[in-house]
């Protein structure tokens, strides 16, 4: 039988015109898979977490704007950026922590741009009239923007890879691992970062435990990371969020492996709510905390934690969703962010596809980008 890791989180599908994608908001009790034609649909499938992860989100954004742009209208490549930029930024606009998304769109551009200067620096010595219309210039842009939307996917792929080999230098047989929230193959392409480690660990015939937190309010712990993993035959187990520092008490967690949705440039790193509070009590009873980081989700753009825009979501995740009925007060005041920022100082190692990074981290973090 077909486990959920023999689906692909995010694809193109050409011929439709659409990027299909498992509807994440219904695992694990049914596999869904949707596909998202328009503008609005690939913003709603972001925004409600159909398709949730900082690289998944990154690779449905290339995508997303390949599509949006396969049937441009427009007779100058002016025109045409124009409409770029307005389809990007809403996309973009649809969640603002996980920086793969604002990356993913930056990428395409770039691409565009670098793309158009090559071709009209070629064609412009050639006596072709139909090559120099616009209209076979924007052929040419499409073309090229589908090629860089897979290549996205692509790297995703072999960087996740990566980080799991690196990642597996830190774990020893017999280890006992926490996770939280869920950076898996479910929020990238494949392998996933944080449980890229426990993958390879598994497949080379490691005897490995995996801890989820079941991740509140949405349950990505519980619902995707528990799921898959199981479905992968790891020995796994869940627990509640507020459960990892009695079990860290007991010496049964060797080691910390979370992802993140975007890292400072001195190595503060959000991640989904919840992910601090798992490093501080690691510092406490001395288990290493490892953040696993695609350079993609590193922006060195932000100096801090501090710059950091963390999501706000509605108060009615807390309050009714997942539950028969609505479990608290009508009216109570609700604080509900997405992802907070675990200190720099808190985390033993930032593992890229690079290798593993120490502190201090902006030093660190400045050699892999140079
Ligand atoms: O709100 P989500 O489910 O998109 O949050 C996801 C996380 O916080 C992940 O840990 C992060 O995006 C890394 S995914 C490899």
């Amino acid at each position: 039988m077909k486990s959920i890791l023999d689906y692909e989180t995010v694809s193109l599908i050409d011929e439709d015109d659409a990027i299909e994608i498992i509807d994440q908001t219904l695992l694990p009790g049914k596999i869904e898979l949707i596909r998202l034609h328009t503008a609005k649909e690939i913003w709603d499938a972001i925004y409600l977490l159909q398709v949730r992860g900082a690289p998944a989100i990154g690779v449905t954004a290339g995508f997303g704007i390949y599509l949006l742009m396969k049937h441009s209208k427009a007779d100058t490549f002016e025109k045409f950026m124009e409409e770029f930029s307005e389809k990007s930024d809403y996309l973009n606009s649809s969640r603002p922590t996980a920086v793969n998304l604002s990356w993913a769109l930056k990428r395409m551009k770039e691409h565009v741009n670098k793309e158009y200067a090559d071709y009209t620096d070629e064609i412009s010595s050639c006596d072709s009239e139909e090559g120099k219309s616009f209209e076979k210039i924007r052929e040419v842009l499409v073309k090229k923007m589908r090629e860089e939307s897979e290549k996205i996917k692509a790297e995703d792929i072999d960087v996740c890879r990566r980080i799991g080999e690196n990642g597996l230098t830190l774990i020893k047989d017999g280890f006992g691992i926490l996770t939280h929230c869920n950076a898996g193959q479910l929020a990238t392409c494949k392998y996933g970062t944080a449980t890229a480690p426990m993958y390879l660990a598994h497949e080379r015939g490691m005897n490995i435990k995996v801890y989820c937190d079941e991740t509140r309010p949405l349950l990505q712990g519980a619902r995707l990371t528990a799921f898959e993993l199981q479905s992968a035959g790891i020995d796994t187990t869940l627990l509640c969020d507020n459960m990892s520092a009695s079990l860290m008490k007991t010496g049964a967690v060797n080691a910390i492996f979370v992802g993140c949705d975007r890292v400072a440039a001195n190595g503060d790193a959000a991640n989904k709510i919840g992910t601090s509070v798992v490093a501080t009590v690691a510092k406490r009873y001395n288990v290493p905390f490892y953040v696993c980081a695609p350079t993609s989700t590193i922006d060195i753009n932000t100096p801090t934690g501090d710059a950091i825009n963390i999501e706000q979501r509605k108060p009615e995740e807390v309050t009714e969703m997942w539950y028969k009925e609505r479990m608290a007060p009508e009216g109570v005041k609700v604080y509900n962010p997405a992802f907070d920022v675990t200190d720099n100082e808190l985390i033993t190692g930032i593992v890229t596809e690079y290798g593993v990074l120490h502190a201090p981290y902006d030093e660190a973090i400045r050699k892999v980008f140079r």
